[in-house]
């Protein structure tokens, strides 16, 4: 018997499942799994990455200065309050890593994201469910499981896979209220689809249990490139860049970045974009008799009368060239996620529901 084994909590974590981006047999596929920008990034962050390709021999800078001031200039917040990540994952992962370890609990929701739970048991923490109500985030419900060994409560807002949003004042409530040695993070992936919204910027500045981590990897459509950003007090920031690696985010990353976050007309385009596609593919559905949540993502969580239904739903999809996500993994069996793309492929993948629901199989 070997002697060699991994940290507590280690194998308990079950993979993170991807957005699958291939069907078998069929080559016209259209990949709705993954919420990405079906438009991809800016031109200037093409741009950016190409200069950034002719220093690939230089190190990168380990502070992140550009990027973090270009944030900080867009967003009107402190540069020095932020911190940059291999994808919002890696910060998120920064703060697991600091500040829970075995003992204690890290609260996450019924059909929240699917790393908060894994982030947990790689630190040796216990990972703790806590109910949703009609699939938004239930303040009372988080603040009654709360315990002396709570040390992390993840909220994704706007949520995934639900796409719902959880009130500014309500995620107030939920900072004032959480025991003390306890923090927020409020995971604003989707942020900036919703029309004005900081994403929790000035709870951060008010508060000093409170963390936002944003990503690229949604409306900025750099996904494929991995960079995400956290803002959080002086003295967490502090904390969190102990355990990043120096040289975390190459110049192409950093480049990239820069260039999309100060495309801001870019960005306005793609919110209104994915706003009228998202408001056009909900009414589409809710005409097919598929009801859902009004959505502050650029996916929609399409609803259908049983497990089996929406499972039938998705192989038919899948025959159709069309790739959509199976949320059974976040107590959603019922359900279809469902990313808001480009016009044709709205239009494909509401007529092709409205096949299956007329008897298409
Ligand atoms: C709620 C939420 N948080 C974080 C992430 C991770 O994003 P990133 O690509 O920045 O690691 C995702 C990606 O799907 C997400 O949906």
């Amino acid at each position: 018997m070997t002697k060699i084994t991994p940290q507590p909590g280690i194998m308990e974590i079950a993979l993170y499942v991807g957005g699958a981006s291939h069907v078998e047999g069929v080559s016209d596929v259209v990949k709705l799994s993954s919420n990405e920008n079906p438009y991809g990034p800016s031109q200037a962050a093409i741009e950016a990455l190409r200069r950034a390709s002719f220093e690939l021999h230089r190190y990168p800078p380990t502070d992140h200065a550009g990027l973090r001031a270009a944030i900080a200039d867009i967003h009107g917040l402190e540069a020095d309050n932020i911190i940059c990540g291999v994808g919002s994952d890696e910060v998120l992962q920064f703060v697991a890593q600091s500040y829970a370890g075995p003992g204690d609990e890290v609260i996450y929701t019924e059909h929240g994201f699917s790393m908060y739970p894994i982030l947990a048991h790689a630190v040796g923490a216990t990972p703790v469910k806590v109910p949703e109500k009609d699939r938004v985030v239930d303040v009372d419900a988080i603040l009654a499981a709360c315990t002396d060994k709570t040390r992390i409560v993840f909220i994704a807002n706007p949520a995934n896979p639900t796409g719902t949003l959880l009130a500014e004042d309500e995620c107030a409530r939920l900072a004032a209220g959480l025991p003390e040695g306890a923090l927020l993070v409020l995971d604003g992936a989707y942020a900036e689809f919703v029309d004005g919204f900081d994403g929790g910027a000035a709870l951060v500045q008010a508060r000093d249990n409170v963390i936002m981590t944003r990503t690229f990897s949604k409306i900025y459509g750099l996904g494929g490139l991995r960079i995400g950003w956290g803002y959080a007090p002086r003295a967490i920031i502090d904390v969190l860049n102990r355990v990043r690696q120096p040289f975390n985010l190459s110049n192409v990353q950093l480049g990239a970045a820069e260039a999309a976050v100060r495309d801001v007309a870019y960005t306005d385009k793609c919110r209104a974009d994915n706003a009228r596609l998202r408001a056009w593919l909900g009414e589409a559905l809710a005409a097919h008799g598929v009801e859902s949540d009004p959505s502050s993502t650029n996916f929609i969580l399409a609803r259908f009368g049983s497990a089996q239904e929406a499972d039938d739903c998705d192989t038919y999809l899948k025959s159709q060239g069309i790739i959509v996500r199976k949320v059974a993994g976040y107590g959603l069996p019922h359900c279809l996620r469902i990313t808001v793309g480009d016009e044709p492929s709205c239009r494909r993948v509401a007529h092709a529901i409205g096949q299956f629901k007329g008897g298409a199989r």
